[in-house]
């Protein structure tokens, strides 16, 4: 294993996570082979790591399916309020972290039966969606995007069709049109507040997104539609406004990014391993069997941060002080030896951790809402660009620096241009 930071334990007050040498839990290193570093934490720690988030803040990285399941389980001993944090003095107002685990009054943050109130709201109108008619918007969003790139004979898939399938794929869900000006604006300030490049402005940008949900929210409740919007509007739960901005941002954000990077890392396995073959059409296994090896061994939202110990307790043989926050190493939980005794990881069930489970587990129906979308996505390109290959050669593909999410950093094709 590489340099992997670990802290003087001197400089670590008894009984927190870095006493017991954190190991950095960033870094591109990190990044392109996380599955080596699973196994090495799994034979120096056990189940429960101990690690080092953005700027040496301590945590604990749960790596074990059971203990992971615990933890989820036991939402009141390891809750979800971030504000229990007993590292809160530590952590710089610019910590790069904060979007996603500072405190914000949503459902992600919300608890007991608050959060069984804000979820049910979810839930109802997730199921208000009809998913062949979503699966039919999902073909024409990808057509449309295809179009735009197919007379070239190569594209970067990042940039102009996962992420871009999968937001527009959420606005038609939230009832926003998937084209237009004003839609192409929102697109571009939603990419800049989930994932902010150098110069951007994501505050800024994240304030103009809170604005045009407002107009959104106006205007379903003049006309409203089957969309989450007008479902999330007219339920008897009665949220109030701020409340259905802060939910149905956390909506977007939620199916946006782990959506796209869900088929960026199919084409990602379609594309480099032989199984699967897309050179022979009709020679590789199914679609679905490969977004399901995905969720198992290259999952989308690969650790979650986090839950936050209630009190004093004990994990995987850890003693867990009340405040410590418990990163779910949703990746390793699911290639964890105790589950896969023979070495083999395989894809026959879903009986993976990649929704997280428990109280605030992606609700139901989001995973086959995700399903959909991506499903139409991979189906569509390969039906429309047939020969598509990869432009480099796989080893040269490289991972985002991401605690959170596991995607490619580009995915650059080449295939025979086709002119429409
Ligand atoms: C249509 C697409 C999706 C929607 C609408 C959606 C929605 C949501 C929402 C609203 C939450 C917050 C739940 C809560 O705190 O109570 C959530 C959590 C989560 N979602 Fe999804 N999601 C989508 C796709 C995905 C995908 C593709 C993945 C990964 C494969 C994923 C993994 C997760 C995970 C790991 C959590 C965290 C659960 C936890 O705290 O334990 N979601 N999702």
């Amino acid at each position: 294993m590489t340099d992997t930071g670990s802290l003087p334990p001197q400089e670590a007050p008894p009984g927190c996570p870095a006493h017991a040498g954190g190991v950095r839990l960033g870094g591109l290193e990190y990044q392109q082979t996380p599955s080596q570093l699973y196994r090495s934490l799994r034979r120096e720690h056990g189940a429960v790591a101990p690690v080092l988030l953005d700027g040496d803040i301590p945590a604990w990285l749960v790596l074990g399916y059971s203990e992971l399941s615990y933890v989820t389980a036991n939402d009141e001993l390891f809750a979800r309020d971030s504000r229990r944090w007993n590292q809160w003095a530590n952590i710089p107002e610019d910590w790069p972290l904060l979007p996603f685990v500072g405190y914000q009054p949503s459902v992600l943050f919300a608890e007991g039966e608050e959060h069984q109130r804000r979820a049910g709201v979810i839930t109802e109108a997730l199921e208000g969606i009809d998913q062949f008619q979503l699966a039919r918007e999902c073909r024409q969003i990808a057509d449309q995007l295809i179009a735009s790139f197919a007379g070239s004979g190569e594209a970067e898939l990042m940039s102009v069709y996962t992420h871009e399938l999968a937001m527009r794929a959420t606005l038609a869900m939230i009832g926003m049109p998937h084209s237009g000006d004003d839609t192409q604006r929102m697109v571009a300030d939603l990419r800049v507040s989930l994932d902010a490049a150098e110069g951007d402005d994501p505050v800024a940008a994240y304030a103009r997104v809170g604005e045009r949900i407002q107009r959104l929210i106006a205007d379903k409740r003049e006309r409203p539609g089957s969309d989450i919007t007008s479902v999330m509007l007219h339920h008897p739960a009665g949220l109030s406004e701020e409340e259905l901005v802060q939910d149905l941002i956390t909506v977007i954000a939620a199916a946006q990014q782990p959506t796209a990077n869900w088929i960026c890392n199919t084409l990602r396995l379609l594309l480099t391993d032989e199984r699967f073959a897309v050179s022979v059409s009709g020679g590789r296994l199914s679609v679905g069997e490969a977004l399901n090896e995905v969720l198992w061994l290259d999952t989308p939202t690969q650790n979650f941060i986090g839950r936050w110990a209630v009190r004093d307790t004990q994990l995987g043989g850890r003693r867990i002080q009340a405040g410590d926050c418990v990163v779910l190493g949703l990746a390793a939980a699911n290639t964890d030896p105790q589950i896969w005794p023979e070495g083999h990881v395989g894809a026959e069930n879903a009986a993976h951790l990649s929704f997280s489970s428990g109280e605030h587990r992606c609700p139901f129906p989001a995973p086959q809402l995700a399903d959909v979308v991506a499903r139409t996505a991979v189906e569509t390109l390969l039906e429309r660009l047939p020969d598509l290959v990869l432009a480099v050669a796989p080893e040269e593909l490289t991972w985002r620096p991401s605690i959170w999410m596991r995607g490619l950093a580009s995915l650059p094709v080449e295939f025979t241009p086709v002119v429409h």
